[in-house]
């Protein structure tokens, strides 16, 4: 049939290069177009390479044909950034008995046993919300805020990810410190502008004092600073409300520089060439790290902003 022909010819056309099947959760952050750029830029046949990229579309059934494919193709390498972290087990079993390595990105997996896949390269989502926590006390702890009683929403990615479940975990580890934070709702707008916006329009509704939110990323910042601005509020530094957010993308940086965003915590999506030292290392035969956590910071008002933005590239 025609998908097996695709297929058969793809293999054909990669012969002399290492080929990576990519399974990437989907399109859904700019966040996400900066990581997906950064594999594509690495994995190109001037580097010696032929990637075969499946979008997920943010859905688990899609990532495990994706995976299947590419073991019935025979590639090289498995890359696999999981939308939710469980429900990996059979296929990642079936990958190993193709002798096939699997190296998982950004997001983790959960499996019953630890040597289904060869390495995992990420951020370390519950260090990025407790960040975000220790940042709010000490804001409100500068302002005088500190025995206020201070109300917070959070935005969450999609649920069971990794990404949202490190994050509200970590943040709520800070949260739990503070007697006089009242959490007032979680929901989660799966890490796009447009449901973050229509959820932060409930909540604003819903909450009349609403001081703090936490974004678990960007784009459902930008959503949440509309749904604000449409209500007739202001956020930012010297607005009504504290905006926090989670990526620091360039866009995110220029919200910040327009006084709509007050701190973020860096997500770093450049992984590309890690992964790419990684399967260098694979093919010299040396062992690899299981876990490699990327390098990442926070950003907020204070600090240089204009230099921060020349030099980002996503
Ligand atoms: O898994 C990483 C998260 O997924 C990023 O924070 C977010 O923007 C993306 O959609």
């Amino acid at each position: 049939n025609e998908v097996l022909k695709q297929e058969e010819e793809e293999t054909e056309n990669s012969e002399g290069y290492i080929t990576v099947g990519f399974s990437q959760v989907g399109s859904e952050s700019d966040w996400r177009a900066a990581n997906t750029q950064s594999f594509l830029d690495t994995f190109t046949a001037e580097n010696g390479y032929y990637l075969l990229y499946e979008d997920a579309q943010n859905k688990q059934e899609n990532q495990l044909k994706a995976v299947r494919s590419f073991i019935l193709q025979e590639v090289d390498y498995i890359l696999l950034d999981p939308v939710v972290e469980t429900g990996w087990d059979s296929v990642l079993q079936e990958a190993k008995d193709a002798g096939i390595p699997v190296i998982v990105s950004d997001r983790k997996v959960v499996v019953s046993d630890e040597s289904l896949y060869t390495c995992w390269v990420g951020s370390n989502f519950e260090e990025e919300g407790r960040k975000a926590g220790e940042w709010l006390a000490n804001y409100l702890e500068t302002r005088g805020r500190s025995r206020e009683t201070i109300n917070l929403v959070t935005l969450q990615g999609t649920l069971d990810s990794s990404a949202q479940l490190g994050r509200t975990e970590g943040f709520s580890e800070v949260l739990a410190l503070h007697k006089n934070w009242n959490m007032l709702e979680y929901q989660s707008a799966d890490f796009t502008q447009t449901k973050a916006q229509e959820v932060m329009e409930r909540f604003l509704a819903k909450y009349p004092d609403i001081d703090v939110v936490i974004c678990e990323n960007d784009n459902m910042a930008f959503g949440a600073i509309d749904a604000i601005h449409e209500a007739g509020k202001t956020c930012g530094p010297d607005g009504d409300i504290i905006i926090i957010s989670f990526d620091a993308v360039r866009a995110a940086f220029e919200a910040m520089q327009e006084g709509k965003i007050n701190m973020m915590v860096e997500c770093n999506p450049l992984q590309g060439p890690v992964v790419a030292d990684i399967i260098q290392q694979l093919e010299r035969g040396e062992d690899v790290a299981k876990v490699r956590y990327m390098d990442e910071k926070y950003f907020d008002t204070s600090m240089d902003l204009d230099f921060i933005i020349e030099t980002r590239t996503y």
